[in-house]
């Protein structure tokens, strides 16, 4: 499948931003850990969502859709082996791992696929489970974990991974006494599971901080009405368009804090925004500056939205340095951005952006889902038409993209 687009576009009106993916993945997972129906408000309709609903499948889990609600209902749960298909399709189906080892003492798994962006390794989940007293074996392609009971420890993370966060705090709910996370994770996502959690009966504190306690509980119950938080790249990559585009865009549905890192770059670049509640409204008066960029773990530049950026930071008035520095090769979307006619290269981690006044429309490919996110855009604002190929890739993150951009006036088009 593949969007046509015909550029360039100036957006127009008013957007409204889904439910986080990287919330409602873990959150999903979580539910292995309660009994009963966990009712998960908000939910996109996205392929990574299907795939977490059909990874829980063989264990007897049932996920129902209630228009943008999920019901999944964990009462016939069992431990079963997940196929290595399905583990392969997505990096996040990993996420399983914590949540069933704390509830049936064992797992086979295969290794997780997913988006191509580095080596990805899940070492640091694997170290922490150890600490909770798995005994994990990885032999041919599979994990194997087992444990009697986890007990509590003191896990210090090497780097501060959102995965490996997530796995361990569900690993811990039911673990003797009481965990410690320290350099723990400390993106919106993280919070969101705590609450979910919680509210489940968990004893959670200090998600959003480096230092995250678990203390032990016996059971938790299915939460009938938990509502994700919004998707902050899904809110970065519309601001980002709609100040691409020069037109005036409302996006909604936005908690503006978790935006703010990349609003504190656009205002530096010279992008007017307005806040209001749940509101981002973006225009532009002149043309963009160029500001020179560094990914890092949140509340840092999101490395989700930096692909995006280099899009921005193409159509700049002088040179961008763009660092990335939580994927080591996170610049697929490079050599196809060239071809559209962005003055860009390469050196390390590090990107160079000349700006160039305007972008040429280009048969491309998407790489990757953020890659594919930044075509997209390049698509908007270029001259002529611009085809953007393999979109599968995107809509594991983004839903109905196409639909959305075409209430702003876009002239961009589905076709398979
Ligand atoms: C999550 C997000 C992804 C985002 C990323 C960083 C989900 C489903 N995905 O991915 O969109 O790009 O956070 O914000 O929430 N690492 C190790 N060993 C490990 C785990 C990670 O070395 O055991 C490294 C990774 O290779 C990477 C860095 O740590 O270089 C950060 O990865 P991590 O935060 O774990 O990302 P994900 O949870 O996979």
């Amino acid at each position: 499948m593949r969007f046509v687009i015909k550029g360039p576009n100036r957006l127009q009106g008013a957007i409204k931003v889904s439910g986080a993916k990287n919330a409602a993945l873990p959150i999903l997972a979580a539910t292995l850990l309660c009994d009963g129906v966990s009712v998960i408000e908000g939910v996109p309709r996205l392929n990574d969502v299907d795939v977490m609903c059909e990874v829980m499948k063989p264990l007897g889990v049932e996920c129902r859709w209630q228009n943008e609600n999920i019901l999944v209902d964990t009462t016939k749960i069992r431990l079963e082996e997940i196929s290595e298909k399905l583990m392969r399709r997505m990096r996040a189906s990993c996420l399983v791992l914590g949540p069933l080892l704390a509830r049936f003492g064992h797992v086979k798994i295969s290794q997780p696929g997913g988006c191509n962006i580095g080596s990805r390794p899940i070492d640091l989940h694997l170290k922490g489970l150890r600490a909770l007293g798995a005994e994990i074996t990885e032999r041919s392609g599979y994990l194997i974990a087992k444990s009697n009971r986890l007990k509590g420890a003191e896990i210090h993370l090497d780097v501060p991974s959102v995965g490996a966060t997530e796995n361990l705090i569900m690993a811990a709910v039911f673990a003797e006494g009481t965990t410690v996370i320290r350099n723990a994770a400390k993106e919106p996502e993280i919070v969101d599971l705590q609450n979910f959690l919680n509210r489940a009966g968990g004893r959670i504190r200090g998600a959003g901080t480096p230092t995250i306690r678990i203390d032990e509980v016996k059971s938790l119950v299915g939460p009938k009405g938990h509502r994700v938080i919004s998707d902050r790249i899904e809110a970065g990559t519309h601001i980002i368009a709609a100040a691409l585009s020069g037109g005036d865009v409302v996006v909604q549905n936005v908690i503006p804090e978790h935006v703010e890192p990349l609003l504190a770059k656009l205002r530096e670049a010279g992008v007017g925004i307005e806040l209001h509640g749940d509101t981002v409204r973006i225009w532009r008066e002149g043309g963009i500056k160029a500001v020179d960029i560094r990914t890092m773990p949140y509340p840092g530049f999101p490395t989700d939205l930096q692909a995006q950026m280099c899009v921005l930071l193409a159509v700049a008035e002088g040179t961008s340095v763009v660092t990335e520095t939580v994927f080591e090769n996170r610049f697929k979307h490079i050599p196809e951005l060239r071809r559209m006619g962005v003055d860009i290269y390469i050196e390390g981690r590090t990107v160079v952006i000349r700006g160039v006044e305007k972008l040429s429309g280009a048969h491309v490919e998407a790489p990757d889902l953020r890659a594919g996110a930044a075509l997209v855009l390049a698509g908007l604002i270029a001259e002529n038409s611009t085809v953007v190929d393999n979109i599968e890739h995107i809509d594991r993150g983004y839903e109905a993209l196409e639909e959305k951009y075409q209430t702003l006036g876009a002239s961009i088009e589905r076709v398979s």
